[in-house]
């Protein structure tokens, strides 16, 4: 063996042991400092409150929080940031009897300073190494600013456009969302817990809150154990097991019980079966709205059932700071409970080294670096090409897109044209972020020799149709109209569910003037969900989904429509044809009366007005370029439970352009004791392609790879015929091949 291997395999024998060994020496700190504590003392590190949301403490009402902090009664606080306040705020927790530090939570949910996409749209890249890296940009700027954990990712499968939420997750997949939670984790925490470039992740919100009935925020969510098991926890358990160092419950019910309450859950689930050993923060007031829930009687009560459940750290409620020295105690609290909780919290603080330096983050002069750094909005742009969908260019035959730089006119039209707030979408953190170059801007700095013209036609909303004329006179003009229309940022996230996901104002009908032109028109399209526009997608020659792509927005959408970029991105989530059709999914049921041809629905599992399939399904997005499948093999027809089959093809780019392919391997499961989806993702590659280059592309499908959660939750897989496809889409298959799995000997 050489050196190198030689020190490589040593390496890998003794980073175990390192850990090991840190761990215990972390653990007997921790109890050394917990036999000091008194019970209030403990209940303290329970207790986070918000700063206000700019930063710091700014007004006389924070004098009681000011006292608060100084006596050890708080534990955390979210909501300050920089490295003046949050070294002013952490010397006020040092005046506590025991000096224990602060921690500094903040929702760093796509990107500090520098704002990538939205995560719908940075989802819709399918590229784990671009993913990984905005988090990592987005921590290292965040902790620079003094901040130590972030509470992202959001890990929630939705599968309802109208819950704004969907906004910041990996939209409607299980197997997608899996490998998107462990690259954001892996991004945020970095190789190791307590580098100053790296902040602790936040899996949210523990669970299924993308569920909610109706779409409606905050709503109730009732499902069987095994879709919870088979689509909702697998993001979560992937973000555990890239090491997640928090969970963050929700706010709603679970079959009954509220998360923050949910035994089943938190304890039976996380900390058991999971064997989570790090800790549980409430979801802003989750623990008081027990009340309402109808579930406790009272904040004392509220407080017990929480600490009970399994939810560590009380974000504003108030419960735990006010009733839990009572609950104990009075024994409604096991000491031994209190104390779980407490050495979670406590752990980590270790971990971070703020016992060592409780300013360690806060260091002004990184702080003034990090967020100058140039490479950050370089990456920014990079993530937000990767993340525009091509949902449409052209009919048969003539492209409009890419646009040429040639000597043409071009109208850049539509409310969103000009935007920058817009372009960052919703979850931003408040005060000095990065300029945002608007689509217009992108367009002109990219246009070489074209001459580009411009009308907003309406204000952000198109709550009217005055500047219409002016929009219609400009188009006429141009040789190509560039619409760029949408949702505006605020319309997506907490509290934005939408019953009706059509564009706002009058935005159809300005498509509907700019169509009567006669003029080629591309629509660029601003949303933090999927949107209904039938008509545009009918009528526009060409459409590129931006969701929203952050700092960079402009030139990455200028960058796409010249063709500089070759859009890659594939859709994360189905879009519907109408709001009737949600919940919508590619991984549906077949039923016992499936359509299989779309004239001949009578008696089907179908709608008497509308077709079944989606307008643009889950894995769609277009290509300048063409890409051919071909030569499908699979190692063996037949596979033992113990031994792995490769399935093969070539993939040739045979269009005019370079480009990159995610090509999607489906499966379906023909027969097996509860009924399977008429396809599952089951693995995905992004392949880059000069013109006329081809690749072999492989995947090894094994035993893992065919299982999933029975209807008594065992996770296994069932003797029996497998359907294997791989595609550019869900529903475009192109190449298909059957596997027998044996039954075990
Ligand atoms: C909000 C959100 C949660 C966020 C928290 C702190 O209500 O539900 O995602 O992290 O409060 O801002």
């Amino acid at each position: 063996m050489t050196m190198k291997k030689t020190t490589l395999a040593l390496a890998a024998a003794l980073l175990p042991l390192l850990a090991h060994a840190q761990d215990a020496q972390i653990e007997s700190k921790v109890a050394a400092l917990m036999k000091q504590m008194t019970v209030a003392e403990k209940v303290g590190q329970l207790h986070q409150i918000s700063g206000r949301l700019v930063t710091g403490p700014t007004s006389s009402d924070y004098a009681a929080t000011l006292a608060d902090i100084r006596l050890g009664k708080v534990g955390s606080m979210l909501n300050v940031k920089g490295v003046a306040d949050t070294r002013a705020i952490q010397a006020l927790a040092l005046q506590s009897r025991l000096h224990i530090p602060l921690l500094f939570g903040q929702d760093v949910i796509h990107g500090y300073r520098t704002v990538f996409p939205v995560p719908l749209g940075e989802s819709a890249s399918w590229d784990m190494e671009a993913i990984e890296q905005s988090a990592h940009i987005a921590a290292r700027e965040a902790a620079a600013a003094g901040i130590h954990w972030t509470f992202a990712p959001m890990v929630d499968v939705a599968r309802d456009p109208r819950w704004g939420r969907v906004m910041e997750g990996a939209g409607e997949d299980a197997f997608l969302g899996s490998a998107i939670a462990r690259a954001r984790v892996h991004g945020f925490q970095g190789k190791q817990l307590g580098a100053t470039d790296s902040v602790m992740a936040t899996a949210k919100h523990f669970a299924a809150y993308g569920a909610a009935v109706a779409g409606r925020d905050y709503n109730a969510v009732d499902m069987s154990n095994q879709q919870l098991f088979e689509v909702y926890l697998p993001p979560f358990k992937a973000a555990l097991d890239a090491g997640a160092a928090t969970f963050m419950n929700s706010f709603n019910t679970l079959n009954g019980i509220p998360a923050t309450a949910n035994v089943f859950l938190q304890r039976d689930i996380l900390k058991n079966s999971w064997n989570f050993k790090g800790f549980v923060v409430s979801d802003w007031g989750s623990v008081r709205e027990m009340v309402p829930h109808g579930y406790a009687s009272d904040l004392a009560d509220a407080s017990v059932k929480a600490i009970n459940a399994g939810s560590d750290m009380d974000m504003e409620s108030y419960a735990h700071i006010k009733h839990l020295e009572d609950a104990v105690k009075s024994g409604k609290v096991n000491m031994k409970t209190l104390d779980d909780a407490v050495r979670r919290i406590l752990y980590k603080k270790f971990e971070l080294g703020l016992f060592d330096d409780p300013y360690r983050y806060s260091v002004a002069s990184r702080e003034k670096a990090v967020l100058a750094d140039p490479s950050h909005r370089a990456a920014a742009l990079d993530v937000a090409q990767k993340s525009l969908v091509l949902l449409k260019n052209g009919a048969a035959g003539a492209k409009p897109l890419p646009l040429s730089r040639a000597a043409q006119k071009i109208a850049v039209i539509g409310p969103l044209a000009d935007a920058r707030r817009d372009l960052e979408g919703g979850w931003v953190v408040e005060g000095d972020r990065a300029p945002v170059v608007s689509i217009l801007e992108g367009i002109r700095s990219h246009a070489g020799k074209a001459e580009v013209s411009y009308a907003p036609a309406c204000d952000n909303h198109c709550s009217g149709t005055e500047g219409f004329a002016e929009a219609v006179a400009t188009a006429s003009k141009a040789d190509v109209v560039v619409l760029a229309v949408g949702e505006t940022w605020d319309l997506s996230g907490e509290a934005k569910s939408r019953t009706d996901i059509t564009l706002p104002g009058h935005q159809e009908q300005l498509f509907a003037a700019l169509k009567a032109t006669g003029k080629p028109i591309v629509v660029v399209m601003l949303a933090g969900r999927p949107l209904v526009f039938n008509t545009i997608a009918e009528q526009a020659d060409a459409i590129v989904y931006a969701w929203f792509p952050g700092s960079e927005g402009g030139n990455a959408v200028a960058n796409v429509l010249f063709g500089d970029y070759n859009p890659s991105a594939k859709l994360p989530i189905t879009f519907p044809r109408s709001v009737g059709q949600i919940p919508l999914s590619y991984a549906q049921y077949n039923t016992g009366r499936p359509v299989t041809d779309e004239k001949n629905v009578v008696y089907k599992s179908a709608y008497i007005d509308s077709v079944n399939t989606p307008r643009y399904a889950f894995g769609h997005g277009l290509s300048y370029t063409d890409f051919k499948y071909s030569g499908l093999t699979i190692s063996g027809k037949e596979m033992s439970p113990s031994q792995q089959v490769t399935l093969s093809f070539d993939l040739a780019n045979t269009g005019k352009a370079e480009g990159t392919e995610i090509v999607q391997l489906y499966l379906r499961d023909m027969v097996a004791s509860v009924v399977r989806p008429v396809k599952e993702l089951k693995g995905f590659q992004k392949i880059h392609l000069q013109v006329g280059e081809q690749r072999r592309v492989s995947f090894t499908i094994d035993r893992e790879l065919l299982s999933f959660f029975n209807s008594q939750l065992v996770w296994g897989a069932e003797a029996g015929d497998f359907k294997l496809m791989v595609g550019s889409a869900s529903d475009d298959s192109r190449l298909e091949g059957a596997l027998k799995l044996l039954p075990p000997k």
